[in-house]
C-alpha cells in the first residue's frame, strides 16, 4: 500500500519503490523515464531473458517474480502483455496491498472485475489509463462524465489497424506490407492477430464500457470482425465511393439499460472526422445526456505515448494514494443485446469455384430478401452495395456468395 506522508516526510519524502514487469518496447521506454528520477527507486525489472542488454542496470534484472516481490515495491508496473503470467503477477501484488499500474487491456477486459475487487479488499489500487488510447486520456474523460449518463461510444481504438489502413490508402499496397511497417514502429501487439482480427479493439471496447459505468462485459460476447480480408482493391473501391475503410468500435446503451456492441470494418465518408485520423491515432466520440457529443483524439499506440499514460497513472497514485478506484466495485454484469440497427452495407465476395451465374445471384438476393443498391459481378468477384439490412443478413449473404469462406469476403456497413 502507498504510505501517506507525514509532515516530516513531506519536507523530505522517502523515495517511492517501483518494480517493472516487462522490458520490451514500452517497458524499456518507461524504465528510461523512471531511472534517475528524484524520489523513485526501481527495485527490480522482471524479464524473460536476463542476458539481453537493456537500458537499465543489469543488477536490477531478474527472471524471478518472487525476487520482484522480495524487493518490496510499493507499486508494480505491469507491461508484460498477454494474460498469463501477467494476471497472476497482478493478483499476487494486489493481494499484498501493492498498487498496480498496467497497460494490459486483455486483463482489464477479462479479469478487471475480480482484480478491482481484490485491490479494494487489500487497500491497493489498480490503474489502467494506458490500456485504451495509449497516451490519449480517454478513460479519464469517461471518469469525468460519470455524473452524466453516457449513451454511446464510437471510435477507432486500434492504432495498428488505423496505421495499416491509412498506409494502404497512401501507397496502394496490400495489408501485409503495411503490417510489417506497423510492427517495425512498435504499434502492433506481439501477436498481431490480436490487432488484425479486431480482438484488441473488442477488449478495449469492454474497458470503455466498464468506465462508462455500463457494467462488466466479456470481449468474447462482442460481435467482432477484423481487417484481415481487406484488399488494396477494397480500399480503391471505397475511395471511388468517397469513403475510407476504418475499423470501428461502436457501443450503445438503451434507455432500458441494455448494451449493444460491435467491432468491425466500416465505410466512413471521407469528410467525416473519423476518416481524417492519420497513422496510429485513436479517436473516440462519446455521447452523453447532458454534455452532448464529446470528441477525444490522440496517439493510440507506441512506446512513448503509452509511457505518458503510465507516468500519468503513477502521478495520480502518488498524488492521491488512497483515491477511489476508478472502476466502482458495485459495477454489475452488463445486459447485452445484439446490434439491431439496419444499415447500408458494402459486400465483396470472391467465389472459390468459378464465375457466379447472374441469375443465381439474383435468386440468392431475392431469397434472402436483400435489395441491392448497386451490383457488380465480375467473373468470380461480386461487389454489392445493399440498402438497409442487418449486419447478420449482410454477413450471411457474403458468406454464401463466397461458398462459406469468411476469409474471401468483406462486409462493411456504411457510416451515415
Ligand atoms: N496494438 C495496439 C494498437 C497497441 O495498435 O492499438 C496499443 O494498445
Amino acid at each position: 500500500m502507498i504510505r501517506l506522508l507525514d509532515h516530516t516526510e513531506y519536507l523530505q519524502p522517502a523515495p517511492l519503490c517501483i518494480a517493472l514487469l516487462g522490458c520490451g518496447n514500452v517497458g524499456a521506454e518507461v524504465a528510461r523515464h523512471l531511472a534517475g528520477r528524484d524520489g523513485i527507486i526501481i527495485t527490480r525489472v522482471l524479464v524473460r531473458d536476463t542476458g539481453r542488454s537493456r537500458p537499465i542496470a543489469h543488477a536490477l534484472l531478474t527472471d524471478s517474480f518472487d525476487e520482484v516481490l522480495a524487493s518490496e515495491p510499493e507499486v508494480v508496473i505491469e507491461l508484460l502483455g498477454g494474460v498469463e503470467p501477467a494476471r497472476s503477477h497482478i493478483e499476487a501484488a494486489l493481494s499484498r496491498g501493492i498498487s498496480v499500474i498496467t497497460a494490459n487491456k486483455s486483463i482489464i477486459a477479462r479479469h478487471g472485475e475480480s482484480l478491482h475487487r481484490l485491490a479494494a479488499l487489500h487497500g491497493a489500487r489498480l490503474l489502467s489509463e494506458a490500456s485504451v488510447g495509449a497516451g490519449t486520456p480517454i478513460l479519464a474523460a469517461l471518469d469525468r462524465l460519470r455524473g452524466d449518463r453516457i449513451t454511446a461510444i464510437r471510435g477507432i481504438v486500434n492504432g495498428t489497424c488505423n496505421f495499416i489502413l491509412t498506409r494502404m490508402e497512401a501507397t496502394g499496397g496490400e495489408l501485409h506490407e503495411a503490417l510489417r511497417e506497423a510492427q517495425r514502429l512498435g504499434y502492433a501487439e506481439p501477436d498481431p492477430a490480436a490487432d488484425l482480427t479486431g480482438r484488441d479493439s473488442a477488449e478495449k471496447l469492454c474497458v470503455l464500457a466498464q468506465r462508462a459505468g455500463w457494467g462488466w462485459i466479456h470481449p468474447d460476447a462482442i460481435a467482432t470482425r477484423g481487417i484481415t480480408t481487406i484488399t488494396a482493391e477494397d480500399v480503391r473501391h471505397a475511395r471511388r465511393q468517397r469513403c475510407v475503410i476504418r475499423l470501428l468500435a461502436e457501443a450503445q446503451r438503451s434507455d432500458d439499460g441494455t448494451v449493444s456492441l460491435r467491432v468491425g470494418p466500416c465505410f466512413v465518408p471521407a469528410a467525416q472526422r473519423l476518416a481524417r485520423l492519420s497513422g496510429c491515432e485513436n479517436a473516440f466520440e462519446i455521447e452523453s445526456q447532458l454534455a452532448g457529443c464529446i470528441h477525444v483524439q490522440g496517439p493510440g499506440a507506441g512506446p512513448r505515448a503509452t509511457t505518458s499514460a503510465i507516468l500519468g497513472d503513477l502521478h495520480s497514485l502518488t498524488a492521491s494514494p488512497n483515491g477511489a478506484a476508478a472502476t466502482p466495485r458495485s459495477l454489475r454484469r452488463a445486459r447485452l443485446t445484439q446490434p439491431g440497427a439496419l444499415r447500408r452495407h458494402y459486400i465483396r465476395a470472391d467465389a472459390p469455384a468459378g464465375p457466379v451465374d447472374p441469375g443465381t445471384l439474383l435468386d440468392v438476393l431475392n431469397r434472402k430478401g436483400i435489395r441491392a443498391d448497386s451490383l457488380d459481378l465480375r467473373s468470380t468477384r461480386t461487389t454489392i452495395h445493399t440498402v438497409a439490412v442487418s449486419s447478420d443478413a449482410a454477413a450471411d449473404l457474403a458468406e454464401s456468395l463466397a461458398g462459406g469462406h469468411a476469409d474471401r469476403c468483406l462486409v462493411a456497413p456504411l457510416m451515415e
